[in-house]
């Protein structure tokens, strides 16, 4: 079965407050972008078209007017509701009927990542079919996150949130799972704070030796606009990138055309609808751009 995607943009976003009483987090600007454009980005540049959007129940209407129903960037996007933020785990029972038994890549809506061979790792997740793949990545402050607990080379538990770290690796927010993953987030519990831990899920994948975990080395970047600061961080750390090299990161309008799921018409009508953005400028510059080409084309 073809691996589908799952974006959790939900959750109550007091981290951020006063900010994100008005809007939800996953449509704050990171530079000239709304912030699910990139992790939509890593789901299609993982080769995947059906994906569900799990969101509150308020900011639903909100992200349809930002996405649609997908067909602007050949996707097929359904639109889920969380009703309260219970937990990452909860995506997989909310998102079940959805995955009809499938594999599943869910990436948090907060969550940026980028580097070079970021294409190539993702299908590499992608093409394993049975257990589950997630990546570290080394961080100066991991008590803020899950945390890979090493033993020489293998991996004895994944920690949620540790006072005192058993490595620098956090977990990030990209999990490639199998079609199991719904099964087994019915069987576990809530946490001490309530929550259906996503951690604790992956806990039952490496207890039964199914979980693959690949560090991301220093080349690459993640982010996950947890905070005011790491929110700026992000911003800037894409507008350094984007106007240096004069290229795009996180478009989706550019990856859906590059994989030949637009054609060049979509893409020239896309730009029409972004005016006289830098980012329509942009897309109007990959058509006649001899050096980008659709996979296809
Ligand atoms: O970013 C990676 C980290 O994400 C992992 O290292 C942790 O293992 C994982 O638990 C998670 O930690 P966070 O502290 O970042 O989780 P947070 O509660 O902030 O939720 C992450 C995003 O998911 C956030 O944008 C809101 C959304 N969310 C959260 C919950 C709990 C939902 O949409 N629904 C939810 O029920």
């Amino acid at each position: 079965m073809k691996r589908k995607g799952i974006i959790l943009a939900g959750g109550s976003g007091t981290r951020l407050y006063p900010i994100t009483m008005a809007v939800s987090k996953q449509l704050l600007p990171i530079y000239d972008k709304p912030m699910i454009y990139y992790p939509l980005s890593v789901l299609m540049l993982a080769g995947i078209r059906e994906i569900a959007i799990i969101t509150t129940p308020q900011d639903q209407a909100q992200f349809q007017r930002l996405l649609g129903d997908g067909s602007q960037y050949g996707l097929d996007l359904t639109w889920i509701v969380q009703d309260s933020p219970d937990g990452l785990a909860q995506a997989y029972l909310l998102a079940e009927e959805f995955l009809d038994g499938a594999p599943s890549a869910m990436i948090l809506g907060d969550n940026i990542f980028f580097g070079h061979a970021l294409p190539e790792l993702l299908n590499a997740a992608n093409s394993h079919t049975e257990g589950g793949t997630v990546f570290a990545y080394r961080v100066a402050d991991p008590e803020r996150y899950g945390v890979v607990d090493f033993d020489g080379d293998k991996v004895r538990h994944i920690v949620e949130k540790p006072k005192n770290p058993p490595s620098r690796y956090a977990v990030t927010g990209l999990y490639f799972l199998d079609g199991d993953a719904p099964k087994r987030a019915r069987h576990i519990q809530p946490s001490e704070r309530g929550e259906l831990e996503i951690t604790t899920l992956l806990e039952t994948y490496l207890a039964d030796g199914l979980l693959n975990v690949q560090s991301l080395g220093r080349g690459f970047a993640w982010f996950d606009t947890g905070t005011h600061a790491s929110l700026l961080d992000a911003g800037n750390f894409v507008r350094t990138l984007t106007e240096r090299q004069g290229m795009q990161a996180g478009s989706p309008d550019e990856i859906a055309w590059l994989q030949g799921w637009i054609d060049s018409s979509i893409l020239a009508e896309r730009a029409e609808i972004f005016k006289k953005t830098q980012y329509a400028d942009y897309l109007r510059l990959l058509l006649e751009d001899k050096m980008m080409q659709p996979k296809n084309g």
